[in-house]
């Protein structure tokens, strides 16, 4: 063969290649991974297993319904977002070591979805060649009222766990996130939170044991796992060691009775003296007492054509509304609250109102078992204050929001029991000194790219502005609610100073112990993600 044919039959083939990446890359190639990873899991799994009922090739018609089951994003629900090649669906603990070693053997990147709430959509998308392996069936929860503990396997949702321990107890519950449809896995492993924080804690101040699948494929509880690797899937994120399997709880005690209420002032109501005030008195007050803070900017009612801003107090009181009233009226007369503001509910029923349910439109108790949810666009960011904002710098701020006009902030209270635990007892280190979190929110329904340019471009202007408000060195953020504005690392040599950016704004001075953690159990970085813990450079 002279060389020009040599040359042109390479360029053949290269184009041959070129070609049939661009027509059907994808797919063909998706088959053949599917295959081949089918192949591994029957070998790696009993033929009683039935295995191949739970492995999604894309080419199966159920494919996409069971990929956006779980996306509770609609900006990564698109056809331009990248779409894993197999969706692994484990019904047992021991489809999901396969499912790791699989992975392993075959060099696909794996990721781990649970409930899907990821603010990112990192448990389902990525830019490498991956496959997701999704927990919704591993949703068993097990309630042990007399040791007042249960199980709850990473794809149960928080509302069934509510439910469960309902069904168990009248007099119990657990402090975890207020939306129902939230998965335990994602939630559990990164901190979680609720309205019961300040009087106990985080969902994982309340974790006793967990069970896991590590690098190596075996299942660890707490004792085997050791307390170091322990307390880093308790708030550190779960995707960076491993597969959380499930995780044993602490219940707690809540009242037979509940108060719930919502108040709202505009400005003209003088909004600026509740909020500048509230400062003061909710991140103090009685630790039975949770007022979220609700900021938005909305049309005046008063005032034709002009722009307000609206501040609404949604509160939950571990305790009856005399109570309450009580305390409001000595601490926080500027709410203006009355008794007729007030929702007495049992505890079940205050989750559904917490939910946008009123009084008086809640539904049955078993809406808490539905999977269904209603997805928007939306983007989310956090910060941490730690000094009262004054008025006149509160003022300046609802100026920027209404200039802004789509994004809203929410003012979540600390203190309490946040306030007694060491900020190393976990890997979330947000506990004493932060008077508050704030939430920046922005939400649309309209698919429309530009519409999804001006929004982003806003919430990143609003977090610009407040800059000299919030935690500084590091500017801290609360992990679960993934922002990648704030850092993402690739699995490369820099891997370590990229974590670190984000690192420590998730985990201030807990990183480093994670890192060290990372290293001793999982140094060549298998379960990685836009923002996981990275291993030491070897
Ligand atoms: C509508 C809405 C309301 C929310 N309300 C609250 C709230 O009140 N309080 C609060 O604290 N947070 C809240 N969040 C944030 C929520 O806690 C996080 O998004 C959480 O990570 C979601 O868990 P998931 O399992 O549903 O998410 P997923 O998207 O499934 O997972 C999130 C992350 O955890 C990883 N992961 C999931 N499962 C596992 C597993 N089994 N093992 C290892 N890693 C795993 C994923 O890979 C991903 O990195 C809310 C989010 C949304 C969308
Ligand atoms: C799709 O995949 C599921 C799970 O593996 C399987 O049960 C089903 O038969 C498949 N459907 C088709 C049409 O191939
Ligand atoms: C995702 O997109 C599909 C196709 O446009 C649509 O039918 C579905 O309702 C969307 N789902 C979600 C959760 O946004
Ligand atoms: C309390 O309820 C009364 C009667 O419904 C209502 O007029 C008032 O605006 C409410 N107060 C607040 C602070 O929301
Ligand atoms: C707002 O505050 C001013 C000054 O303290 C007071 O005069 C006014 O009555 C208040 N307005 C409302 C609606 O409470
Ligand atoms: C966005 O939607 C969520 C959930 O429905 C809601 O709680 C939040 O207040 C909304 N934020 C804004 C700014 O509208
Ligand atoms: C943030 O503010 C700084 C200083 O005012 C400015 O230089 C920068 O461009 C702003 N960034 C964004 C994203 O608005």
């Amino acid at each position: 063969m002279n060389p020009l044919t040599s040359l042109s039959a390479l360029s053949a083939v290269l184009l041959f290649i070129v070609v049939s990446l661009h027509l059907s890359p994808s797919w063909a190639a998706s088959d053949s991974v599917y295959d081949t990873f089918l192949q591994c899991l029957t070998h790696r799994t009993q033929p009683s297993d039935h295995i191949s009922d739970i492995v999604y090739s894309r080419a199966n018609s159920s494919f996409a319904n069971v990929l956006v089951s779980y996306v509770r994003n609609r900006r990564f629900n698109s056809s331009s977002t990248p779409k894993p090649l197999v969706i692994v669906t484990p019904k047992q603990e021991s489809h999901v070591q396969a499912a790791v070693l699989c992975s392993k053997d075959l060099g696909i990147h794996l990721k781990i979805r649970s409930g899907g709430h990821d603010y990112e959509g990192i448990s389902y998308v990525s830019d490498d060649a991956f496959f997701i392996l999704d927990m919704f069936n591993l949703r068993s929860i097990n309630v042990n009222i007399q040791k007042e503990t249960a199980w709850v396997q990473a794809g149960a949702t928080l509302g069934e766990l509510y439910y469960r321990i309902w069904e168990k107890s009248k007099l119990h519950g657990f402090p975890a996130g207020v939306c129902p449809t939230v998965g335990v896995g994602g939630h559990f492993s990164g901190a979680g939170y609720g309205n019961m924080l300040r009087k106990y804690g985080l969902s994982v101040d309340n974790v006793l044991d967990a069970r896991m699948v590590d690098v190596r494929g075996r299942i660890l509880d707490r004792k085997a796992m050791g307390e170091d690797l322990f307390w880093a899937i308790i708030g550190g994120g779960g995707a960076s060691f491993g597969v959380i399997l499930g995780y044993q709880i602490k219940l707690v005690p809540v009242p037979e009775k509940v108060t719930v209420f919502r108040v709202e002032k505009t400005l003209d109501q003088n909004a600026t003296d509740l909020v500048y005030k509230w400062q003061f008195v909710a991140p103090r007050t009685d630790h039975g007492l949770f007022m979220r803070l609700l900021l938005q900017p909305v049309t005046s009612q008063t005032q034709k054509g002009q722009k307000t801003l609206r501040a609404t107090v949604v509160t939950l009181f571990l305790g009856n509304s005399d109570q309450l009233l009580a305390i409001t009226d000595k601490e926080l007369p500027e709410m203006g609250l009355k008794k007729e503001n007030c929702t007495e509910l049992s505890w079940i029923e205050s989750v559904l109102w917490w939910d946008g349910f009123d009084e008086g439109t809640i539904p049955a108790l078993e809406t808490l078992l539905s999977r269904d949810d209603s997805t928007n666009f939306l983007k989310r960011k956090s910060d941490y204050v730690q000094t009262p904002i004054s008025k006149a710098n509160l003022d300046w701020l609802w100026k920027k929001m209404i200039e802004l006009g789509k994004v809203g902030l929410v003012f979540n209270p600390y203190g309490g029991r946040m306030s007694e635990i060491p900020s190393s007892a976990t890997p979330f280190p947000h506990r004493a000194g932060n008077l508050f979190k704030i939430q920046y929110s922005v939400n649309w329904s309209e698919d429309d790219p530009e519409l999804e340019k001006n929004y982003l471009a806003q919430i990143r202007s609003l977090y610009n502005y407040t800059t000299p408000f919030v935690s500084k060195n590091p500017r801290s953020t609360y992990l679960n609610y993934r922002d990648l504005d704030i850092g993402t690392s690739t699995d490369g040599k820099n891997s370590y100073e990229e974590g670190q950016v984000y690192g420590v704004k998730y985990f201030n001075d807990n990183f480093e112990r994670l890192v060290k953690v990372k290293t001793a159990v999982d140094p060549n970085n298998f379960f990685r993600n836009e923002q996981s813990i990275p291993p030491l450079p070897k």
